[in-house]
């Protein structure tokens, strides 16, 4: 539960045995249940070692040369491919997410202009740093989403 969703909680129970004392309790109806859920045909197979990681051809080539361009035309005023390469780079964000990075960069740059970039050039840059770490392209682009970008960890090792 989010720290969020705990002090919601609280406040809501306070109200609840505030009420208690002078009106009625409010009648929680539970949501009406379906009969019986179908079973899935076939549960998927999920590996429990197997995290989902930058290792996994999560983005594309095309991807990561519109991230390329990017590059070239923003980032390289003040970075070179060599910082995204090098070993302190590496360690910083390995084991990370890459929501993470993808949100580093979504923040705080570029350094003099932050917040203007789209998601789908955040994105497709951070598919560039990917690949210029070797890391494997595929068949699908990785999504522009949250719920996508949260999906992966940051390794650099290919499997
Ligand atoms: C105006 C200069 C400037 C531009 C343009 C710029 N950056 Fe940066 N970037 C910086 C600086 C300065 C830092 C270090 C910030 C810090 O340490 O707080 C940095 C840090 C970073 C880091 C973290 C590096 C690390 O070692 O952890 C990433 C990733 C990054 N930038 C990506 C980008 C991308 C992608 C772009 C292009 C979309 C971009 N930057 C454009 C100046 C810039």
């Amino acid at each position: 539960m989010t720290t969020n969703a705990r002090a919601f909680l609280g406040i809501a129970l306070v109200a609840f045995v505030g009420a208690c004392s002078s009106a009625p309790a409010p009648s929680a109806a539970p949501a009406p249940q379906p009969e019986s859920a179908p079973e899935p045909e076939s549960a998927p197979m999920v590996e429990p070692d197997a995290e989902p990681s930058t290792a996994d051809a999560i983005f594309t080539v095309a991807q990561a040369e519109r991230g390329q361009e990017l590059f070239r035309a923003v980032c390289s005023e003040c970075h070179d491919e060599a910082d995204w390469t090098e070993t302190g780079f590496k360690n910083r964000w390995e084991d990370q997410s890459v929501f993470q990075l993808w949100y580093y960069i979504n923040d705080r740059m570029p350094y003099d202009d932050p917040w203007s970039l789209t998601r789908q050039q955040v994105t497709d840059v951070l598919t560039y740093i990917l690949q210029l770490n070797d890391l494997p392209a595929g068949d699908a682009e990785l999504a522009t989403d949250d719920d996508s970008i949260d999906d992966y960890w940051i390794v650099w090792a290919t499997r």
